[in-house]
């Protein structure tokens, strides 16, 4: 098939990338060329940004266009106007903070969107799942007579993550020693191995699954406790936690990754998967995206983090317990 990729050289959208060439097919690119200008130097890169100028999109005609890098309903919206006619079936790849907090544990697809309040700004906390959502109401509009699917990915993991979120826990337990953990241990985490979601992205391009899809790992439900002890199990480190209060770890500015500010994460972590389950999304074993994890960060030099706690301040912070 002949694809073409909105981004495709970071993270999600890169192990998408990947996969669509081991499934041999035609695949072009379409990003500014700065992450990774040398990234995937035998595929057709259409270079621009999309936030200024998508007349590249023209360029070509494709059986699927897969958008990973839509955040802003208006950059969506130029893309999916564009690609009218270039392309034939449009997967955008949105996320599960399009919900809002009152949903209810095991939402599914049908849940209500979140409404982006008026006059809201970048750092609001609602504002990437609103602009997400505002994203899926533009695609909805300009393709609803045409094929479009989305998928409502949770927290992505594994190689190649820019957030280090999952990292930060992965690399911290294999260094072993005294760790800093939360105290609401039993709250649920839900993850997916971006590999998966890239699997489960082909299938849909390649079957035509159309409609919209929460994909979310991993198999068997977990909660922050269990997840801890897992990576511990898999990196071979005996865990050694210190419970520490949210407001202790609040007062320094310090955010535990896939621990909860606020009551939000909570109801994200509990959505339903049951549809793209039932679609053939398969779920690896979480040890699988540990090792993998851990590995890659080896390999990268495990280079100061951007999630998580510094390692001189945790000192600090066990020292005054
Ligand atoms: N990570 C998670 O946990 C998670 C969870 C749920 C949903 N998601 C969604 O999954 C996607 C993840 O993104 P990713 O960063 O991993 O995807 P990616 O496709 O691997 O990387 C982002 C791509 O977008 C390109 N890009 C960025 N700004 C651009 C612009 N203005 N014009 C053209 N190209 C641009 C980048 O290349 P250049 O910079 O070189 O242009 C890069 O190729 C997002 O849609 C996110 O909302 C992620």
């Amino acid at each position: 098939m002949k694809l073409l990729i909105l981004g495709g050289t970071r993270f999600v959208g890169r192990h998408i990338t990947e996969e669509a060439l081991r499934h041999g097919h035609d695949v072009t690119l379409f990003n500014r060329g700065r992450i990774a200008p040398h990234g995937f130097p035998d595929v057709r890169l259409i270079r621009g940004d999309r936030r200024v100028d998508v007349s590249g999109l023209a360029l070509g005609r494709w059986d699927c266009a897969i958008d990973v890098s839509g955040y802003l309903p208006g950059e969506v919206c130029a893309s999916a106007e564009m690609l009218r006619g270039h392309a034939q079936h449009y997967v955008f790849i949105s996320s599960v903070s399009v919900y809002p907090d009152s949903v209810e544990p095991g939402a599914d697809e049908n849940s209500p969107l979140l409404e982006l309040p008026l006059g809201i700004d970048d750092s609001h906390p609602l504002a990437y799942g609103g602009c997400k959502a505002n994203c899926e109401r533009v695609l909805q509009d300009i393709w609803s007579d045409a094929w479009l699917s989305i998928i409502r990915p949770t927290i992505a993991v594994g190689p190649h993550d820019p957030t280090d979120r999952f990292t930060y826990w992965v690399r911290r337990i294999s260094q072993g020693g005294r760790l800093v953990v939360p105290l609401q241990l039993h709250r649920p985490v839900q993850l997916i191995d971006a590999r998966d979601l890239a699997h489960f992205v082909l299938d849909v391009v390649e079957q035509r699954f159309l409609g919209t899809f929460n994909a979310c790992g991993p198999d068997a439900r977990l909660h922050m406790g269990g997840l801890l002890e897992h990576i511990a199990h898999v990196v071979g480190a005996g865990l050694e936690p210190v419970h520490v209060e949210e407001h202790v770890l609040a007062a320094r500015d310090v955010y535990l990754p896939f621990t909860v500010r606020d009551d939000r994460s909570v109801v994200l972590f509990q959505v339903s998967n049951r549809r793209a389950r039932d679609a053939g999304l398969r779920l690896r074993p979480l040890g699988d995206s540990v090792s993998a994890t851990l590995e890659w960060d080896r390999q990268r030099g495990q280079p100061p983090m951007v999630a998580g706690i510094h390692p001189d301040l945790e000192s600090e912070i066990l020292a005054g317990l």
